[in-house]
């Protein structure tokens, strides 16, 4: 077993880059079986999630080689199976990207429910909405999900839901579809972007991708070749940014997009942190303790659920009593009662939490329930009085690349033990 053991109490101080978007990537692996040749991806993350997708894919046919440590090529020229290993695609909550991509290519596809973090109940019902508006017929059975189509036609879908997943997965399953496709009410994050841009930038026809109405007009086939490098990681630069502040540090973040974390940097400010950004560089401090404030979490470009916990432990210390309310998933706090064995004074119910300051952490043993909550786990270590011992690191490692060494490089006295 394997555990984080953080001795707190040092400011983070330094430069620090940041990798490729993780839940991007996990979408354009799937993406590039639209492609019947050869894809090369730069500025991927050297993560569980993206090795498993990695695995899928190869259990499918793909040849699939590290060129080095953050590039991928993909070989997608000998596709052989329709049925995903469910083993594999139950293990994660990406693995429904495999229903969009392999409508496209193959116009059958079937693979586990998909898995992921437990952050409440995750229906699919959107995405099986989209399918079945452009002609794919669907059959959930014993923990498995079929879906295939004898041709897709292009239609007008407005979901009903603001869904990343449903967004990103009936944009893959349009791209071949005969005609013109339109999906309203679209989720806008960065990695939807991302998606649509390394899609077009293989032939394919999306227009409005980042608004809430998405055009696809339907093409014959994409280009067989096509490099691209993936959109810096919102989340990953959120993670710095707000261990920044909770540390009292000075922290230098290349390789980001600012644009894409405008609402925590006005949460960041309104609760006494400094923020300048200039190019792909966001420069974030605090020599203060933070304010209270009122969070409510939103789809982009709205305070991203998934800093939820991080800013959580930034509140766990501010100065008066804050409230969070979580509108994207029902079982986001469980982080708080790990926080509260570290000395944190949070009440959480249903989808809000009330944060009662308190001056410090002290450092525990404690689980990450969960991958941002475990990110979140590390920055109470980082700022605790006294030791921290965070177990469960498996959530951690689906999503965070070198978590530990990165830290370390900041001043955080973090080391990975085998026990
Ligand atoms: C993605 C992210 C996840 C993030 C979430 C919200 C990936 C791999 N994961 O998850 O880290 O927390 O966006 O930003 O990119 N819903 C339905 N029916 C559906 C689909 C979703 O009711 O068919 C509901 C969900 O239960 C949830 C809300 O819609 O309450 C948003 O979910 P969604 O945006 O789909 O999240 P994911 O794509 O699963």
């Amino acid at each position: 077993m394997e555990k984080l053991v953080i001795t707190g109490g040092t400011p983070l101080k330094g430069e620090i880059s940041i990798i490729g978007a993780k839940n991007s990537a996990i979408a354009i692996i799937p993406a590039t079986l639209l492609c019947n040749g050869i894809c090369t991806l730069h500025n991927v993350p050297n993560i569980i999630d993206v090795k498993l997708s990695c695995e899928i894919l190869e259990q499918l046919g793909s040849k699939i080689t590290w060129i080095d440590t953050n590039s991928l090529l993909i070989d997608n020229r000998n596709i052989n199976k329709t049925h995903a290993p469910l083993d594999l695609t139950s293990k994660f909550r990406a693995s429904y990207y495999l229903i969009g991509a392999m409508l496209s290519r193959c116009k059958e596809i079937e693979v586990g429910l998909p898995g992921g973090c437990n952050l409440g109940a995750r229906p699919i019902d959107q995405h099986i909405k989209g399918f079945e508006a452009l002609g794919a017929v669907a059959n959930l059975s014993q923990g498995k999900i079929n879906v295939k189509a004898d041709k897709l036609v292009g239609t007008n879908i407005y979901m009903d839901i603001v869904s990343v997943g449903a967004t990103i997965n009936v944009l893959l399953s349009s791209i071949f579809a005969e005609g013109t496709t339109t999906i309203d009410n679209a989720a806008k994050e960065p990695h939807i972007v991302d998606v649509a841009n390394f899609l077009n930038s293989l032939g394919a026809d999306i227009r409005g991708a980042g608004t809430d109405l998405i055009k696809i007009n339907g093409v014959k086939a994409l280009k067989e070749n096509v490099t691209y490098s993936i959109v810096p990681d919102q989340i990953e630069t959120g993670t710095f940014m707000l261990a920044a502040i909770a540390s009292k540090g000075d922290l230098t973040i290349k390789n980001c997009i600012p644009e894409h974390m405008d609402s925590l940097t006005s949460k960041i400010i309104e609760i006494g942190g400094n923020v300048e950004a200039y190019g792909d560089v966001i420069h974030v401090w605090s020599s203060n303790r933070p304010q209270k404030t009122v969070i409510k979490t939103l789809p982009y470009p709205g305070f991203p659920t998934d800093l939820q916990p991080q800013m959580g432990v930034v509140l766990s210390i501010a100065d008066g009593t804050s409230i969070i309310n979580e509108s994207i998933w029902e079982s986001r706090f469980q982080y708080t009662a790990e926080l509260n064995k570290m000395g944190a004074r949070i009440t959480a119910q249903g989808k809000s939490a009330i944060f009662e300051g308190v001056s410090h952490l002290t450092g525990a043993p404690v689980y990450a329930t969960d991958l941002r909550a475990g990110a979140a786990l590390v920055i109470a270590g980082i700022i605790a009085n006294g030791t921290t011992e965070i177990y469960n690191l498996k959530h951690i490692d689906r999503g965070y690349e070198n978590i530990e060494t990165k830290f370390s490089k900041l001043g955080a006295q973090i080391k990975r033990i085998v026990e």
